[in-house]
Order: C-alpha cells, then sequence, then structure tokens
C-alpha cells in the first residue's frame, strides 16, 4: 500500500467497477472537453463506461487496475496497464488508462498509480510501458517528467474526428 498525502494507492477490487465507472465518466469530460468535440465527449454515456469496467475489474489476468483514494474511500483516480493495442513494432504493455479528478490532480497520485502499474507490468515481464496521448493536451508533461520519450505520432480517426496522438514510452 502506497500513500499520496491523504490519499491511497492500493489494487482495485472487484466491487470498485461502479465508482470506477463514474469517476472515469467525470475525468474523461474533465480531461478532454475543449480537445474534441463536444458531440463526442457527451456521446460516451455512464452505461459504456459501466460496461467497461464491471468487465474489467473482474478480468485480472488482463494487468493490473489500481485506484487512489481519500480517507472516506472515495476514488480520486485509477489506472490500468495491459497489452498494447496499437501496432508499434518491438513494444509489449500499455497504459490503458490513467485518470486523476481535476480537484486532486498535482498531488503526486499519477507519480503513486503510475509506480504501481509500472511494477505490475514489470512483474508480468512486459519490457516497455507505451501510454497514448492526445497531442492537443498537456498530459505528455507527465511522462517527459518521469523521463519517458514520444516513440511514434500518429494521426487517426476517434469517433469521426481527426485526431493526432503522441506515443510515449517509458522504460
Ligand atoms: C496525467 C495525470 C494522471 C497526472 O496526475 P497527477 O496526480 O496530477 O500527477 P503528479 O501530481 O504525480 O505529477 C507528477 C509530475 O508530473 C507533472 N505533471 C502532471 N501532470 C502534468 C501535465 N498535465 N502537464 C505537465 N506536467 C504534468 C507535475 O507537475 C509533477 O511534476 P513536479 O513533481 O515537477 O511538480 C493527471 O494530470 C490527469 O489525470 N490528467 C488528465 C487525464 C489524462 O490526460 N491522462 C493521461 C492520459 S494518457
Amino acid at each position: 500500500m502506497k500513500t499520496a498525502g491523504a490519499h491511497r494507492v492500493r489494487a482495485a477490487a472487484p466491487d470498485d467497477w461502479s465508482a470506477i465507472a463514474r469517476t472515469h465518466q467525470q475525468c474523461w469530460m474533465e480531461a478532454y472537453r475543449g480537445h474534441l468535440p463536444d458531440r463526442v465527449i457527451d456521446g460516451r454515456k455512464g452505461p459504456e463506461f459501466e460496461t467497461l469496467w464491471e468487465q474489467r475489474v473482474l478480468s485480472s489476468n488482463e494487468g493490473p487496475v489500481c485506484v487512489a483514494e481519500d480517507p472516506e474511500g472515495t476514488i480520486a483516480g485509477f489506472a490500468s496497464g495491459g497489452p498494447l493495442r496499437a501496432d508499434l513494432p518491438g513494444y509489449d504493455g500499455e497504459l490503458v488508462t490513467f485518470y486523476v479528478v481535476a480537484d486532486s490532480q498535482g498531488r503526486g497520485l499519477g507519480t503513486e498509480m503510475f509506480a504501481f502499474i509500472f511494477a505490475g507490468m514489470k512483474s508480468a515481464r512486459y519490457r516497455y510501458l507505451v501510454a497514448q496521448v492526445l497531442a492537443s493536451t498537456p498530459a505528455g508533461g507527465f511522462y517527459r517528467r518521469l523521463g519517458g520519450h514520444v516513440v511514434e505520432q500518429r494521426h487517426f480517426d476517434y469517433r469521426g474526428v481527426g485526431v493526432s496522438a503522441n506515443y510515449f514510452v517509458v522504460r
């Protein structure tokens, strides 16, 4: 168990799925509003996040999942790792989700959760941890701060919108 101020970072439990889904929807809106059209932001509804997380927390063999919770048990962040989804030859693992609610950012929770997922992925024998970052957002600053660097830039269609992504790698 790790602490970041009053919060603690721990492995997600099966009954966390509903709270993670709610937090994911909140973070999705906070992080990408203004970077993606409103119709894309608002097009992802609660049930989509619920389906995603109900399945994911029951699939512990897919890779590590952790949450950061405050002393009252409210989830302020979450992260997950798993096999790399993009076709990037030579690379294997991915930081699939990684979010801290806006009010709790800048307190070290991201650093603690990244360390949790990184350790879990190394235990599962992944050699690399790749993070896909929407290029217009500032999140790349987090990975650069950890010594990560961009190994690929790609443009693709996301729900009908042309987007640019940077792929950061932290070894
Ligand atoms: C990226 C994110 C998870 C980082 O969480 P956090 O709890 O704020 O991170 P930390 O407090 O541990 O910050 C660690 C360091 O990274 C830097 N950092 C964090 N987020 C940053 C950002 N968006 N831009 C630039 N630097 C950032 C911090 O300044 C800090 O550096 P310091 O120690 O020199 O002050 C959080 O900003 C977030 O949820 N962003 C929105 C969602 C998102 O973009 N997720 C990543 C998808 S790939």
